[in-house]
C-alpha cells in the first residue's frame, strides 16, 4: 500500500487496488464497530497524534477524522479557528503548518482555501499530509467516502451512472470523485448553469445535460453539489437563487422520474431548498447522512494505512 507514511493529497494517487484494501479495511471497521462499539481493540498501539489544521470551516470532514482517531484510539491536536490562531496576527498559512509540523505530529489534516505557497510547503514538511480540501481543487477523502457509500448502497460502483448537478466549477468534491469514480468504473455526466460548467482540462470531454429532466432520467446516482458563494466572483451567479432552484433543484417531480433504486447524494452542507427539497432530504432514497458516516469509517482505514497501524484480525 502506498499510503503508508506518505500524504494523501489526491484521488489520482490511488489505483484500483488499493482502494479495495482500503475499503476492505473500511468494511472491517464499520462492522466491528457496529458489533463491539470501538475500534481500539484492533489497533495495537494508540500512541500517535494526528495534527488537524482546517483555516477553512468544516463541520463533516474534521469531526469525521477526529472521531476516527478516537475510536482507534488515537490524539489529536487542532487548529480549527483562524481568528483565535496566530493566523490573525499576520503569520502566514505557511508558516503555520511549519510550526505544526515542528511539533512532531504523526500526520497532519489540512484544509485550506487556493494557496500555492502553501501547497508548495506541505510537499516539504516531513510528516504526512492528509488532504481535507483545498480550495477548488480536490477533497479526495470526500470522493473515498461517496465511492464507498454508492458500493454500500448499489453493491458497485463500475458500470453507475452518476449525475452531478449544480456548482461543478467550484467544486473540489466534484474534481475529486470525476477522478475516483471514473477509475472505479463508473460513468459521470454533470447538469450545471452556464456559469458553473467546469472549465477544467479534467472535465473535457464529460458528458452533460443541459436539463435536470434528462439527466435524472439517465442516471443511477444524482449528487448535488452546494451553490459556493464564498468561491464567486464579485459578477455572482448569472442567475437569481428562485431560477436556480426552478432549474437545478433536486425535488419531489425529480424523484418520480428517478430510477427507483437509484440513490441520492450530496456531501453537505446542504442549502436546503436550493440544491435539494425537504421532500428529497426525507427520501429513503436520499444517502446524504450515511455519506457522513461512512466517512468516519474510511477515514479511519485511511489514517490506520498512512500511520502503518498494526490492525489485528477481529
Ligand atoms: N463535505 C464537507 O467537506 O463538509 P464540511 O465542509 O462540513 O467538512
Amino acid at each position: 500500500m502506498s499510503l503508508q507514511k506518505s500524504s494523501f493529497l489526491s484521488s489520482s494517487q490511488l489505483s484500483n487496488s488499493e482502494v479495495d484494501q482500503l475499503f476492505d479495511r473500511t468494511r472491517l471497521f464499520k462492522e466491528e464497530f457496529e458489533k463491539k462499539g470501538t475500534l481500539n481493540h484492533l489497533i495495537k498501539t494508540s500512541d500517535p497524534v494526528v495534527a488537524l489544521v482546517f483555516a477553512e470551516p468544516s463541520t463533516r470532514t474534521r469531526l469525521s477524522f477526529q472521531m476516527a482517531c478516537y475510536r482507534l484510539g488515537l490524539k489529536t491536536i487542532t487548529l480549527d479557528n483562524p481568528s483565535v490562531a496566530s493566523l490573525s496576527k499576520g503569520e502566514t498559512l505557511s508558516d503555520t503548518l511549519r510550526n505544526v509540523a515542528a511539533m512532531m505530529p504523526d500526520a497532519m489534516v489540512t484544509r485550506f482555501n487556493e494557496d500555492s505557497e502553501a501547497e508548495a510547503t506541505i510537499a516539504n514538511l516531513g510528516c504526512p499530509i492528509i488532504n481535507g480540501g483545498v480550495g477548488t481543487k480536490e477533497h479526495p477523502t470526500q470522493a473515498l467516502s461517496d465511492a464507498y457509500t454508492i458500493l454500500e448502497h448499489r453493491g458497485q460502483v463500475s458500470g453507475e451512472k452518476v449525475l452531478i448537478v449544480g456548482d461543478v466549477l467550484h467544486s473540489r468534491v466534484a474534481n475529486s470523485n470525476l477522478i475516483l469514480l471514473q477509475k472505479m468504473g463508473a460513468e459521470i455526466a454533470y447538469c450545471a448553469p452556464e456559469e458553473f460548467i467546469p472549465q477544467q482540462e479534467l472535465w473535457k470531454g464529460v458528458k452533460s445535460f443541459s436539463t435536470l429532466e434528462e439527466g435524472v432520467r439517465w442516471a443511477t446516482v444524482i449528487m448535488g453539489l452546494r451553490v459556493q458563494r464564498e468561491r464567486h466572483s464579485q459578477r455572482g451567479l448569472g442567475l437569481s437563487i428562485a431560477e436556480y432552484r426552478e432549474r437545478y433543484r433536486v425535488g419531489g417531480d425529480q424523484l418520480e422520474i428517478f430510477d427507483p433504486k437509484g440513490i441520492l447524494l450530496h456531501p453537505g452542507p446542504v442549502i436546503r431548498g436550493v440544491e435539494f427539497s425537504d421532500y428529497v432530504l426525507n427520501e429513503p432514497r436520499c444517502k446524504v447522512l450515511d455519506q457522513v458516516s461512512a466517512g468516519v469509517f474510511v477515514r479511519a482505514a485511511l489514517v490506520s494505512f498512512v500511520l502503518g497501524l498494526e490492525v489485528q484480525k477481529a
